[in-house]
């Protein structure tokens, strides 16, 4: 396969990777793409650093022997916990975009020195990436888990009843009024970001990931062709997942719109 036709790999633990996926096919419609959702161990936000860290690595794997350019590490959960693995999988030779350092440049070029919000699973949280990365830029971080979030959305639960009641408690918190920008940890958020905008005081400013990755994209001499002619690539997105799932089908035919064809792979990881 010429260099120029090699798929970027993107992989989260289910359906919130796509928003990612989604800002990067938006961004080069013609470059093939291979996501992998792990969907055999969803949530990520409630294991371990340890197996995050070996799922990761597994499906990293898996993508590099599809013979993709890039990886692009389309979970805060793994991105927080997992990025010197993925890395190591990857070899020297394939870049490495994680969802958290984009998501940081963004902020140091707005809102250096500010007061920001974090929401994210309890392993991002956990963790204290973002709370390190964001102090680095001289930031006030107000951090919060808020671990049923994933699996709602997951199961279908957004712009309703449930998703709004779990976004008002965990917002329901003072420290969330003062705050000039709230980061969107985990990317299933952004599927319920009107319903998060609608819980906070006006003014506030929302950032994801998603649109910050696919710049990220932009700075690497990855042989990515963005707005080139269209490539020869059958499909030109492959939708690949650990686990056969009814809620990941549904979930990516809400997002997208449209059928979405799943093709299953199991993961070599000894769990
Ligand atoms: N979307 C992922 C993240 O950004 C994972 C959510 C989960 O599986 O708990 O953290």
């Amino acid at each position: 396969m010429p260099e120029a036709m090699r798929p970027i790999g993107v992989f989260d633990s289910g359906i919130g990777g796509l928003t990612v996926a989604r800002a990067i096919s938006a961004r080069f419609p013609n470059h093939p793409l291979i996501y992998f959702g792990d969907t055999a161990h969803l949530p990520y936000g409630e294991k371990s650093p340890e197996l995050i860290r070996r799922y990761a690595a597994s499906i990293t794997q898996e993508l590099v022997g599809m013979n993709c350019s890039v990886i692009v590490v389309a979970c805060n959960s793994a991105s927080s916990n997992a990025l010197a693995e993925v890395r190591d999988s990857a070899g020297p030779n394939i870049p490495v975009i994680d969802v958290i350092h984009p998501v940081i440049q963004a902020v140091s070029e707005r809102f250096m020195g500010q007061s920001i919000g974090v929401i994210g699973t309890r392993a991002t949280i956990d963790s204290k990436w973002y709370q390190r990365l964001l102090e680095n830029q001289g930031c006030e971080v107000i951090a919060k888990a808020t671990p049923l979030l994933a699996s709602a959305i997951e199961e279908g639960f957004y712009e309703g009843k449930v998703s709004t009641a779990l976004i008002e408690a965990y917002l329901a918190d003072d420290a969330f009024s003062k705050i000039n920008a709230l980061v969107l940890g985990c990317t299933h958020y952004p599927l319920i970001s009107d319903e998060i905008r609608k819980a906070l005081p006006n003014g506030i400013e929302i950032i994801d990931s998603a649109a910050a990755v696919a710049s990220a994209l932009d700075n690497l001499n990855a042989s990515l062709t963005p707005g080139s002619e269209a490539v020869e690539a059958d499909p030109l997105r492959k939708f690949i997942v650990s686990d056969l799932t009814k809620s990941f089908q549904l979930g990516a035919e809400r997002f997208f719109g449209a059928p979405v064809v799943l093709e299953e792979r199991k993961l070599n990881n000894r769990t």
